[in-house]
């Protein structure tokens, strides 16, 4: 499939048909099919249409405009589906380029950051709160800015410290299947080691590969609350559609999971049924248009 950039539909939400249209879900690869995972458990009626940019991934090394650039093409493609509301299942793009999608998109978007940094302000018990994602999602401060000001929105006066931590080879061991491998549990020993060290309680996922690895680390961190953001941005979303009422009363017709990616490699299929926990039937390459 190819695809131009014509300009936005005017208003491709109406009342009427909006219970029917499907949700957006938007990751830079195979990660945000985690959140599709939760999203088809939690919403079974709902239409799904997943778009990862797998020949552009990893975003998590790339620069904010770059990743800004890549991410409003994404979500165009979706909004031109009709989507009814978008959910940015990827923490780099949520952490870099969330206004902008905000900016261009007709319908609600959800990030990953708020709702998993505010899941883990209701979690922590102590206080110390971890947080590991791409490099781009840790430069940017996006969780630690996220976290201070919702303890200001809700007038959250303890002390609440938080220590974050890049993880860039967890996202290539969650693809290639080595969930519990010794070579994982050794990159994850050597990653997690300062915040076992800053004993931490609770510790934000920040990145959508990551649930993949969650026995090795929690092996790793044994006694610390993980925190899903997918799953969390998820939760995010159902409450929107119910406060809107737009969420879909029955099942339709049509295919549950609709993927569209930007490269479709010989073993996509394959990994993002394993991220996905189920077949995923369809998967169609699009190409954008210069
Ligand atoms: N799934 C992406 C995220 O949540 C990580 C992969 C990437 O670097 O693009 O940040």
């Amino acid at each position: 499939m190819n695809v131009s950039s014509p300009s936005l539909p005017s208003n491709p939400l109406s009342i009427e048909n909006s219970t029917q249209q499907a949700i957006g879900v938007f990751d830079s690869g195979v990660g945000g099919l985690t959140a599709v995972r939760k999203l088809v458990n939690m919403l079974p009626n709902e239409r799904v249409i997943y778009f990862g940019d797998t020949a552009r991934v990893p975003y998590g090394n790339k620069t904010a405009a770059t990743v800004s650039a890549y991410s409003q093409e994404c979500v165009h493609f979706l909004i031109q589906r009709q989507i009814k509301l978008v959910i940015i299942a990827c923490n780099t793009a949520s952490a870099l380029a969330l206004e902008d999608i905000q900016r261009i998109s007709p319908v609600p978007v959800v990030g990953v950051i708020e709702p998993a940094a505010e899941a883990a302000l209701a979690e922590t018990r102590s206080g110390r709160i971890g947080i590991i994602g791409t490099r781009a999602t840790v430069q940017s401060g996006a969780y630690q800015s996220a976290i201070k000001h919702l303890c200001t929105q809700k007038g959250i006066d303890r002390e609440i410290v938080v220590f974050a931590e890049a993880c860039p080879l967890f996202v290539p061991f969650a693809e290639e299947g080595w969930h519990y491998h010794p070579a994982t549990r050794l990159v994850a020993e050597e990653y997690l080691a300062p915040l076992k060290k800053a004993q931490i309680d609770t510790l934000i996922l920040g990145c959508t590969h990551y649930p993949m690895l969650t026995d090795v680390i929690q092996d790793v961190l044994p006694n610390v609350s993980l925190i899903n953001s997918g799953e969390e941005a998820v939760s995010v979303a159902d409450a929107i559609l119910h406060e809107q009422s737009i969420h879909a009363m029955q099942r339709g017709m049509n295919r549950i999971v609709e993927c569209y990616v930007t490269d479709k490699s010989t073993a996509f299929m394959s990994v993002a049924e394993r991220f996905l926990g189920f077949p995923l039937g369809m998967a169609e390459e699009v190409r954008f248009g210069k």
